[in-house]
């Protein structure tokens, strides 16, 4: 039988650091994967597949809408799905190798197939044969990741009634597509559709889109979207899905609040109303590891379950479903493991929605601070007043920063516009630091940049932008 210090179950963003790290800090390590390819939800149906579709229809769109504008003439331009779809998969072929190649040159052992536990320090890998091989371990971390919640009554075919994996394949440009929740997967895949051809029908639960993040930040971020033609269906709740005969399906809707139903008929209807942990089939309750009453397994801060040995990290624990959030989860639990003190922030982890324009923010909104009675000041600069963002034509959207009334400190950033998910690395940074509104407003910036914007709303808080 194999001996190691550390098994991982799952190689997902979370998994596959985690054991780079503590093979790095001398562990001796093994990692068990279930998937063909490792890189989990995040590298074979989640970030990358979305992201390389994010990308490709923008540029389709921007040829069709904007080139012009730049006097770029190339005439009306077609679409090649077959071919985005092979560019999306060669990405994720491209990725998922790279984890490969990065397990193996840190020495971290590799087993395919489904790993359950199997009584203390013991992990059985059952292979997809039948076949099974027994691992012998000090820790165990579990990193099984998440799975598509499921809308009761209504079952996913991933043909015309499609989770993000389904929506991230489809053979054809669906004339109407209906997305059943207003989250980060209705709204970034919803786009990819939309600027592909379709028609797109958001119908959600709550009265807002993207809940969670600053309300301010949602309301532009919808109407931004209604000008891109989506269409909206808030404080709606999906009743039912029936899929015709002859393909596409009736969606019915009512208010969230009740009364009168309405029929929608959709080609495709993407599920999307969130993710649940997964935890299937890993033998639980063979050790008595407890989970929460969502399912998720339980750890104390140090990852470590009621069962010593037992760790857990990722989707599969609670926090923010985020690939970054469980990659440094990976690397404090190997850090804890060997014997140092790794930790992560959960106050500093941004979050990004992919769309064009994006949203990004990190730390608390405006909702969260009036809630906990913290005093605050806002600043706020739109993009309509950067220089690059005007010769861009990208001036949709705003910096907004907030920081505490009595110290400065930079409590949360929010921003809607071009390329905010890497303007917001800078702010997570000077909050790590913590940073006050005036050290990012004394920092100089690059002219002509996007982030001027970040620095003139830091301005901003002390009532004192340049530009505006
Ligand atoms: P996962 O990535 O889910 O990996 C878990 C792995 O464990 C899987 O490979 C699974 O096969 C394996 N496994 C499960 N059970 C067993 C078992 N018993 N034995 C062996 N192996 C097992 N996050 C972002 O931060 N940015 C994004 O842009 C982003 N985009 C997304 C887009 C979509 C469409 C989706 C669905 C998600 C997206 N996410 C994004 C979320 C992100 O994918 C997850 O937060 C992240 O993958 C979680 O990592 P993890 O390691 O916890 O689990
Ligand atoms: P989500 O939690 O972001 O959004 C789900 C939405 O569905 C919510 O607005 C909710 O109110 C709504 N909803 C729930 N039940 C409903 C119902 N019956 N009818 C109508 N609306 C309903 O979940 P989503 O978009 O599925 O994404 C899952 C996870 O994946 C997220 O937690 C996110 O963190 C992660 N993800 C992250 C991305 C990123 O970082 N860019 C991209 C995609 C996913």
């Amino acid at each position: 039988m194999s001996s190691y210090d550390l098994v991982v179950i799952g190689t997902g963003p979370g998994g596959y650091v985690c054991a780079i790290r503590a093979a790095q800090l001398g562990l001796k390590t093994a990692v068990v994967e279930k998937r063909a390819t490792h890189g989990g939800t995040c590298l074979n149906v989640g970030c990358i597949p979305s992201k390389a579709l994010l990308h490709a229809s923008e540029a389709f769109q921007e040829a069709g809408k904007h080139f012009a504008d730049l006097g770029v003439i190339v005439g009306e331009p077609k679409l090649d799905l077959t071919k985005m779809m092979a560019f999306k998969d060669e990405g994720v072929a491209g990725n998922t190798k790279g984890v490969e190649f990065l397990l193996k040159k840190n020495g971290v052992d590799t087993y395919h197939g489904t790993g359950r536990l199997a009584g203390a320090g013991r992990v059985e890998v059952i292979a997809e044969d039948g076949g099974n091989q027994l691992l012998e371990t000090k820790n165990v971390v579990i990193a099984t990741g998440s799975d598509v919640a499921k809308l009761p009554g209504v079952s996913i075919d991933e043909r015309v009634v499609v989770s993000s994996t389904g929506a991230l394949e489809l053979e054809s440009v669906p004339k109407k597509l209906v997305v059943i929740g207003a989250g980060v997967i209705g709204l970034e895949l919803g786009s990819v559709w939309r600027r592909l051809g379709s028609e797109v029908v958001v119908v959600e639960y709550l009265d807002r889109v993207l809940p969670g993040m600053d309300g301010e930040v949602g309301k532009q971020f919808q109407r931004i979207l209604g000008k891109q033609g989506i269409t909206f269906k808030l404080s709606a709740k999906v009743t039912g899905v029936e899929v015709g005969k002859k393909g596409g399906a009736t969606v019915t809707v009512e208010p969230a609040a009740g009364g009168e139903a309405e029929k929608i008929q959709a080609d495709v209807v993407l599920v999307a109303i969130g993710r649940v942990p997964f935890t299937d089939g890993l033998g639980l309750e063979t050790v008595g590891v407890q989970t929460d009453n969502k399912g998720r397994i339980q750890t104390d801060s140090q990852y470590a379950t009621n069962v010593t040995g037992i760790y857990a990290i990722g989707d599969v624990i609670a926090g923010p479903m985020l690939a970054h959030k469980a990659e440094d989860e990976g690397v404090a639990v190997a850090e804890i493991l060997a014997g140092q003190s790794g930790h992560v922030n959960y106050g500093v982890i941004p979050n990004v929605v992919y769309t064009f324009p994006e949203v990004a923010s990190v730390g608390r909104t405006e909702e969260e601070l009036k809630k906990e009675g913290i005093r605050y000041n806002a600043g706020k600069f739109p993009f309509t007043a950067n220089g690059r963002a005007k010769v861009n034509h990208t001036t949709d959207g705003f910096v907004k920063i907030l920081a505490d009334a009595d110290t400065d400190r930079v409590l949360g950033v929010h921003i809607v516009g071009a390329d905010a998910g890497n303007l917001i690395a800078e702010v997570a940074v000077a909050m790590e630091f913590g940073a006050s509104a005036e050290d990012v407003a004394r920092t100089c910036h690059a002219h002509p940049t996007l982030t001027e914007a970040v620095k003139e709303a830091a301005l901003a808080v002390g009532k004192r932008a340049l530009h505006i």
